[in-house]
């Protein structure tokens, strides 16, 4: 069975992060054709990159002990799915920091987006599609966009229930599908032998 993992990108208090995520682990909860877990950065403190080998060259072998297991949180991931918000039109700093952390562990693998704000998280999102691109990472095309209508219903929802997002749940669906597909097929060519 795949696993699916859900990057939750923003780490401040207060974040709109969370009723995204819940909305997801609500949904995704529901099915059984893959397992899913959330990767709250929260719950993998780091340094603002420091370290001294380039993760690209260390290949999974960290001296700090919280970058080794982040490592090893996404390296038993078949596909991703990163919730970002947006900051002056680019990615949180959290998120970028994390994924410098490592590297060789989102290899060859799927990842989608569910973003919010303004334009959905959609300038965000552009920009993440190029970053994966250098982690030999798969970005789907289709993605989720929280626009301020449904940002600002969520907000005032007290408290939020994860039925507030429903008129997403379809695209949702899209994406899981098309998700599951490139993650099935990376997962095969990943088991195939090394390439030189
Ligand atoms: C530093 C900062 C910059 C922001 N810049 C943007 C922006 O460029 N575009 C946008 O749509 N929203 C922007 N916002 C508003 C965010 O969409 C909003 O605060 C959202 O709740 C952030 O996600 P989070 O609460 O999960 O961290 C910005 C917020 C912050 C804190």
């Amino acid at each position: 069975m795949p696993l699916i993992q859900v990057i939750v990108g923003s780490t401040r208090p207060g974040r709109f992060a969370d009723k995204p995520v819940a909305w997801l682990a609500d949904r995704l909860g529901r099915r059984d054709d893959f397992d899913l877990e959330i990767l709250d950065l929260r719950d993998h403190p780091l340094p603002f990159f420091d370290q001294a080998v380039p993760p690209a060259r260390s290949l999974r072998d960290y001296p700090d002990e919280n970058v080794a297991r982040l490592g090893q949180t996404i390296e038993r991931a078949d596909g991703f799915i990163i919730v970002t918000s947006e900051y002056n039109h680019g990615y949180p700093a959290s998120l970028k920091n994390a994924m410098d952390h490592v590297f060789a562990e989102f290899n060859r693998k799927p990842v989608a987006f569910v973003g919010y704000g303004n334009v959905g998280g959609a300038r965000a999102i552009e920009q993440l599609r190029l970053v994966v691109v250098e982690f030999e990472m798969a970005p789907l095309r289709h993605a989720i966009h929280i626009l301020p209508e449904l940002m600002i219903a969520a907000r005032q929802a007290d408290p939020f229930s994860p039925e507030l997002f429903s008129s997403l749940d379809q695209r949702l669906d899209t994406v899981v599908a098309d998700l599951l597909w490139w993650a099935a097929a990376l997962g095969a060519a990943r088991a195939l032998p090394a390439r030189a």
